[in-house]
């Protein structure tokens, strides 16, 4: 599953994260690999625990619970508090799959990652490489949106960053554990959810089986999902 959510943060929110990214602090994203993904990973890392860290992604948890898209795609239980990063000068992320489970530091919750979520905060035509490859994934190939623009993926597959050989690549990104862990049926909802809002477009709220429909997506969840 391949999911872009368009303008999560509009052009105006982007240029006040990348004014306050500027002049921040950056340190090497190898300290926070696991041990083999410190092998391909070569890129900068804010530091979390930054109070601009923190400012900007309590923004972003706000914008993601207020967005029907996300909300509907993702099924969101727990989100992996989101981290900045900045590919530059040649800097990549070779091909790696991001762990299962995540601890979330400073607390004694973790977050299963069912999906991958990168948020683009530069316009395409400041960088050159940069593509996010996503292995497997139909239309996952060489992702690269514009500022403010989100792509949500499966955890499950192989991807990576390909090198960015001039300007800078910034983005956020983070993890979200699903109320339902499996593909299909996360994707199923997803697409019956979507048929429900168009039907309401055409029909009245009062339509016996547009309620029924209604009735038949919540059943659905209800069985399938679990915390
Ligand atoms: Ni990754």
């Amino acid at each position: 599953m391949l999911c872009i959510i368009e303008k999560l943060l509009s052009k105006d929110e982007v240029k006040q994260f990348r004014d306050h990214l500027k002049n921040a602090n950056w340190e090497s994203g190898a300290n926070t690999a696991g041990s083999l993904a410190t092998q391909v990973k070569n890129n900068l890392q804010l530091d979390d625990s930054s109070e601009l860290a923190t400012g900007l992604r309590n923004h972003i948890l706000r914008k993601l619970g207020n967005h029907p898209l996300f909300v509907s795609s993702a099924l969101p239980v727990k989100i992996y508090p989101p981290k900045f990063n900045c590919y530059t000068q040649g800097g990549s992320y070779g091909a790696h799959i991001d762990s299962a489970v995540m601890p979330v530091p400073g607390t004694s919750t973790s977050v299963r990652g069912d999906l991958s979520a990168t948020l683009f905060l530069s316009e395409p035509d400041e960088y050159e490489g940069g593509e996010l490859y996503v292995e497997g994934i139909e239309g996952g190939q060489g992702i690269k949106l514009p500022a403010g623009d989100m792509v949500l993926y499966s955890s499950g597959y192989v991807h990576q960053v390909k090198p960015v050989s001039e300007g800078a690549r910034f983005a956020s990104f983070f993890w979200i554990e699903s109320y339902v862990r499996d593909e299909k049926k996360r994707s199923l909802l997803f697409e019956l959810d979507e048929t429900i809002q168009e039907l309401s477009r055409k029909l009245s709220a009062t339509d016996p089986e547009l309620i029924r429909l209604t009735g038949i997506y919540h059943n659905l969840l209800r069985s399938w999902a679990s915390t």
